[in-house]
């Protein structure tokens, strides 16, 4: 087994979390846990996910391959169209793994994942027809927001492409058996991925969904698998909250959400992370709040929005604990150069990396924070690699699951997204 990736350091809790009271949630971790292993909780149809980086299937692995390597000798761009768990996992490997301001060969773009006009008629001018594919993702098959969208890029290759050629350019991943686009991909011929039926949509990461585009972008889905394979083991095969942090965290959740916190805050100092997070929250979010229940989980780039949203965490309504998310090590190193004139007052800080720089403000951050009563967890993630984020994908899905079973709810339903989407249709009069 490889290195361990992340980890909890729990150096701002010691004065906050009482051993005791930490102690006191073994039982329930343990049930959750087991209920895990054995498929017996609430929502165990949906427990695929648990063995994905485990039992990889070889077969659909070998043709994503394949077909990634068409597209990246073949296209300019890849079109991503989906929304949540069919577009967030894939944006988050993404923007971890590819320098900031670059763009990937073939680009990657995202379409799908609002209703904005604007947005929409960006996109549909931002690439040559004769050079892009298109992956289009769903696993019900019938979720409005991509199929608008699939149906406006479908009609902008059909004016310009033949239709042989335009077949060859589609490719769906979606359910093997059952929905609308399981339905058209096998009427068009096209090529197609499938979702294994036993996994939901925000834990999705790990199959087709995330696997074909993330290796189009160039990077190794092998190592990201690895990563996730040996995150798996850890989290599976320990009960100990000492060894295993995906554990601990869901403990620590659990003892800040009944202790009255209401809000997780997670913070990172690396805009690398920032669609980690956005993907963080949609797996935390849907999984927990139901039934009345659950920490809104929330996310802020620092030191960005210590400028903005600070203010309110050092010293508005004390609802909120934080998790830090730290990256120990970046890829590129820079330090502070020496002035002659020293006009800007800076030669204190001359010689210093930026990464030292920034690792003061998370630590002054941190106890800052922690000394105005927000509690302040941090997970120190070790590098910018696929094996890393491979850990860290499977570490917070292990976490989530247990955390919502202590906490009473299926992690792996959502009912409450279809409300708003009733409403639409009643206001658009669709059948
Ligand atoms: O976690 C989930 O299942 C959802 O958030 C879905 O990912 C999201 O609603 C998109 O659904 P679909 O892939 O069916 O279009």
């Amino acid at each position: 087994m490889g290195t361990r990736m992340i980890h909890i350091d729990n150096a701002f809790l010691r004065e906050v979390v009482e051993p005791k009271k930490l102690a006191s949630l073994q039982p329930r971790l343990a049930q959750a846990q087991r209920q895990l292993a054995e498929g017996t909780c609430p929502g165990s149809e949906f427990l695929g996910w648990r063995d994905l980086p485990l039992h990889p299937d070889v077969q659909e692995l070998a043709r994503l391959q394949k077909t990634a390597k068409t597209i990246r000798e073949e296209a300019d761009a890849l079109i991503v169209v989906g929304i949540g768990g069919s577009y967030l996992g894939t944006r988050a490997a993404i923007d971890f793994l590819t320098p900031a301001l670059s763009v990937t060969k073939p680009r990657i773009l995202y379409f799908g994942h609002n209703l904005d006009s604007d947005y929409a008629a960006d996109i549909l001018e931002q690439f040559d027809p004769h050079k892009v594919f298109i992956n289009v993702i769903s696993k019900s098959g019938g979720t409005l927001e991509p199929a608008v969208a699939f149906r406006l890029l479908r009609d902008r290759l059909s004016r310009v492409l033949d239709s042989a050629t335009m077949q060859n350019r589609i490719i769906a991943t979606t359910d093997p058996d059952s929905g609308l686009l399981c339905e058209m991909a096998k009427n068009e011929k096209w090529t197609t991925f499938h979702i294994p039926p036993n996994v939901g949509g925000r834990f999705s990461v790990l199959t087709s969904v995330g696997l074909l585009p993330i290796a189009v972008a160039g990077l190794k889905i092998d190592a990201l698998l690895e990563g996730a394979r040996d995150m798996a083991k850890i989290c599976r095969a320990s009960q100990d909250m000492e060894s295993n942090h995906a554990l601990l965290y869901a403990a620590l959740r659990t003892l800040f959400y009944e202790s009255g916190k209401r809000i997780e805050l997670m913070a990172a100092f690396h805009p690398a992370l920032h669609s980690v997070m956005e993907w963080w929250k949609q797996l935390f979010g849907e999984s927990e709040g139901k039934d009345g229940k659950g920490l809104f989980p929330a996310s802020v780039d620092f030191t960005t929005d210590l400028h903005s949203l600070g203010q309110y965490i050092q010293d508005g309504s004390r609802t909120l604990f934080e998790t830090i998310l730290w990256l120990e090590k970046t890829r590129r190193s820079i330090a502070i150069p020496e002035s002659t004139d020293n006009s800007d007052h800076l030669n204190d800080l001359a010689g210093k990396t930026l990464q030292e720089i920034n690792e003061a403000a998370f630590q002054g951050t941190a106890k800052a924070h922690s000394d105005g009563d927000v509690p302040v967890v941090i997970l120190r993630l070790q590098e910018r690699s696929e094996y890393a984020l491979g850990q860290l994908f499977y570490f917070f899905e292990y976490a989530v699951a247990i955390s919502a079973l202590m906490l009473g709810v299926n992690p792996f339903d959502q009912p409450g997204v279809t409300t708003y989407k009733n409403n639409m249709k009643k206001l658009l009069n669709q059948k």
